[in-house]
């Protein structure tokens, strides 16, 4: 039986916001009792403040549950912005006038060094988890300039800080580095070994990050360790992440709102986990002795037609495939209804062709594994989105669109 993960001690949930919305969705977790526990005995976690930066994201929200979970103090840094964009994280937050709470939001952008500096001295985290990144791929050859300064020159920005302010001893830092990095995969699968070739601005951006993170555990005997981490998905995946949109189009169509699913490279393979067991593995890295670079990862991949066909088959649709190139076309068996095509648009002007991590590393020395499927991962996601579809809001937004 599915459980909910209970709020953490002391938090109560206040947010009307997401009361009926995606947190419970998503964080609707197989029945467990604990969490991994590193294999070499983590110190004791309770009251340490860690800084994550990304809150709003997907992983930030996953990750600043799973460390108020365990008894942490979290501040994360939002962006300012001119409508809402905290969803993800609302349910955590507290009124701090009302409510004695540990998850604290602060105003910050990984292009501001002063405000990146100001914000590391006045919190004085144990941890920091750096996952702030504009970490759209095509997004980033529309805005390679503006990718390269928040995810290569922000990194830097905090590592600095940690050094001007003297806390190279204390910080443990994690960076979210990327399977992008592999790109033109060199071999198969990809360990932490294997020789990176970055496809796009935003893996070229999320080379700096990596290594420049290397370079200050090297030079300064920062605990600083990159996660390597393979694509993640969930219920809070970005809605123009291919998994998301395929789960949110699936939903919109099965409830007759909309018609056609446009995708580009239906052959890109990816190595597709849950954001969920990834954010796990980031907490188990800073809670290593000794500071490394773990590949997190299924070891399994699948393709983008695959995720089409088993999003659809979860709402009783089978999909064939018609055509070639651009003309391709999914059919619904069942009718011939034409619901997915293609659209150039979405083709890269560098792709990855597919990615496919070893995650032998991390199981042996963090114990860490995945423990999501493949096919539980797509099934979660549709299901999430078939709830939120009858949402009248969310129809409000899809209309919108
Ligand atoms: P996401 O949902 O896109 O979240 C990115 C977060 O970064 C958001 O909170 C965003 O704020 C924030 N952000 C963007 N630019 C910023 C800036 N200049 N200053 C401060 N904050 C900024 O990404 P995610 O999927 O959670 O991924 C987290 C990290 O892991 C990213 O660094 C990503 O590149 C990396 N990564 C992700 C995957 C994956 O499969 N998910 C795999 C490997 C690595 P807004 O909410 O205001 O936009
Ligand atoms: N986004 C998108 N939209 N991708 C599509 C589409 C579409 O309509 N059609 C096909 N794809 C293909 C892309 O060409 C790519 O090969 C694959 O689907 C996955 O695309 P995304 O979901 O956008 O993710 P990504 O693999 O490019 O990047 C994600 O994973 C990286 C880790 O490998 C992001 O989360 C990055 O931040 C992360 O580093």
């Amino acid at each position: 039986m599915p459980v909910w993960w209970p709020p953490p001690d002391g938090l109560l949930r206040t947010s009307a916001v997401l009361q009926e919305g995606a947190w419970e969705r998503a964080l609707r977790i197989k029945s467990r009792t604990s969490c991994h526990s590193g294999r070499q005995g983590s110190p004791s976690v309770q009251n340490k403040v860690a800084l994550i930066t990304g809150v709003t994201g997907q992983d930030g929200a996953y990750l600043a549950r799973l460390l108020l979970g365990k008894g942490y103090f979290v501040h994360g840094i939002k962006r300012r912005s001119s409508s809402f964009n905290t969803e993800r994280v609302d349910e955590l937050y507290l009124d701090p006038h009302e409510h004695e709470t540990r998850f604290f939001m602060h105003y910050g952008d990984l292009a501001d060094a002063t405000n990146v500096i100001r914000l590391v001295q006045q919190h004085q985290p144990d941890e920091i988890y750096n996952l702030a990144a504009q970490s759209h791929v095509q997004v980033s050859f529309e805005t390679p300039e503006y990718t390269a300064n928040a995810d290569a020159l922000g990194t830097l920005r905090l590592l600095e800080a940690i050094r001007i302010l003297k806390l190279t001893d204390k910080v443990r830092f994690y960076q979210a580095s990327t399977s992008e990095l592999y790109g033109k995969v060199r071999e198969v699968p990809q360990r932490e070994t294997t020789p990176f070739y970055p496809r796009s601005p935003y893996a070229a951006a999320k080379l700096y990050a990596y290594w420049i993170t290397v370079n200050y555990r090297e030079a300064y005997a920062i605990h600083a360790s990159n996660g390597i981490l393979f694509n993640h998905e969930s219920p809070l995946r970005g809605e123009t992440f291919v998994t998301r949109k395929i789960t949110r189009a699936v939903a919109a169509i099965e409830r007759g709102l909309q018609q056609h699913l446009y995708l580009g490279n239906l052959d890109a393979k990816r190595d597709w986990g849950h954001a969920r067991d990834y954010v796990e593995g980031m907490w188990l890295i800073l809670q290593q002795p000794s500071p490394d670079d773990y590949v997190l990862a299924t070891g399994s991949m699948h393709s983008v037609r695959e995720f089409v066909e088993l999003a659809f088959r979860g709402v009783g649709r089978m999909i064939e495939w018609r055509g070639t190139g651009v003309e391709e076309v999914g059919l619904e068996r069942k009718t011939g209804k034409v619901l997915v095509r293609i659209d150039p648009r979405y083709f890269r002007p560098t792709e990855v062709d597919e990615l496919c991590g070893d995650p032998s590393k991390a199981r042996e020395r963090l114990g860490w594994s995945h423990k999501t499927s493949f096919k539980e991962l797509v099934a979660e996601m549709v299901a999430s989105d078939l709830e939120s579809v009858a949402d009248a809001r969310w129809r409000r937004t899809w209309a919108a669109e």
